[in-house]
């Protein structure tokens, strides 16, 4: 079984095709930047990209997975896309465990809208939690991107 990761072609072997995308990522391509909180579907943290949109990685077989996977690693070479840059300069993470997930669904956001309205960002971002609460910084940064805000 083979699956496109960060643009990668990788061999995953004989692996189970029933192991969710995040134990594949983390355990068996060493991708760690993609978290697990709940493993349930609830809180985000294993947020990546399937064929651009946001997916719990968590809740996904890696054999349904049919389109590229981007993961934070992948997001930018050197941390440079302009919804990491605006969690910089806001200094939006506290401990960061839920970050990548949140980053991850704020990119896919602003792919697919450039200037999303409150009701949007409430919408894509409801499903990622943070026990930290940096939720306004979360949205500080998202309006930041969309050219608007702080
Ligand atoms: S670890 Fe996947 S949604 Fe919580
Ligand atoms: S920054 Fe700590 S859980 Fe979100």
């Amino acid at each position: 079984m083979k699956i496109n990761v960060n643009g990668v072609e990788r061999d995953l072997g004989n692996l189970d095709p029933m192991t969710p995308l995040l134990w594949v990522l983390r355990d068996e391509l060493q991708l760690t930047g993609t978290k697990f909180g709940c493993g349930a579907g609830h809180c985000g943290a294993c947020t990546v990209h399937l064929g651009g949109v946001a997916m719990r990685s968590c809740q996904l077989p890696v054999m349904a997975v049919q389109a590229p996977v981007t993961t934070i690693e992948g997001l930018s070479a050197d941390g440079s896309h302009p919804v990491q840059q605006a969690w910089r300069e806001l200094c939006v993470p506290q401990c960061g465990y839920c970050q990548s997930g949140q980053i991850m669904s704020a990119s896919a956001l602003l792919a697919s809208d450039a200037q999303p309205d409150d009701a949007a960002i409430e919408a894509a971002m409801a499903g990622n939690l943070c026990r930290c609460g940096t939720y306004p910084r979360i949205r500080q940064a998202i309006q930041r991107c969309a050219g608007g805000g702080k």
